[in-house]
């Protein structure tokens, strides 16, 4: 295994359209083992194959149990609910903006041999599923946006701002 160097917002395999998985060989099953470790050393919640140059419809998404699941070719057959909130992206370092996600959602994939599942997710994880699979059409986070990115430092000035006018005192992140 070896971590592999995440493409930034500005290069084109972001914007790209990829293509089906149809071969799974050990190269695909190297590229997750590598998706892996570089989703881990970058301590995010997902990853897609185009963020590390691989025009493939391969991701990574924090699943139902916490744990990152591995999805290749996957759908999103469902969705129901909204759910809104500051959403950030390994290819888009430092900055967040608030978007708006499904609550739920459904999903079909195959795991790295080929075999068909489903699995659906709330919260974070329905949120991922989405961010992932955007990418493989080369969609970005940025695009949701409502009201501008910002940076950690402008959130955390802006949540203590806040909570003082409420009169809480700072809260904690989390
Ligand atoms: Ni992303």
């Amino acid at each position: 295994m070896a971590t592999r160097k995440i493409i930034e917002q500005g290069d084109g395999s972001l914007t790209k359209v990829c293509r089906p998985v149809t071969s799974f060989d050990q190269r695909l099953h190297e590229l997750i083992d590598d998706m892996r470790e570089t989703l881990e050393q970058a301590n995010g919640y997902g990853l897609a194959a185009p963020q590390v140059g691989i025009l493939r419809r391969v991701c990574l998404a924090m699943g139902p149990d916490g744990k990152v699941i591995e999805l290749v070719n996957p759908e999103i057959l469902e969705t129901s609910g909204q759910q809104e909130g500051y959403e950030g992206c390994l290819s888009v370092p430092g900055m967040y903006g608030w978007v708006k996600r499904p609550s739920w959602a459904k999903v079909r994939a195959q795991d790295r041999d080929g075999k068909v599942f489903e699995v659906e997710g709330v919260g974070m994880t329905a949120r991922c599923f989405c961010h992932e699979i955007d990418h493989l059409d080369g969609h970005l986070f940025t695009e949701l946006v409502i009201g501008g990115l910002y940076t950690e430092a402008e959130l955390d000035a802006a949540q203590a701002e806040s909570q003082r006018k409420k009169g809480k005192g700072r809260k904690g992140k989390s």
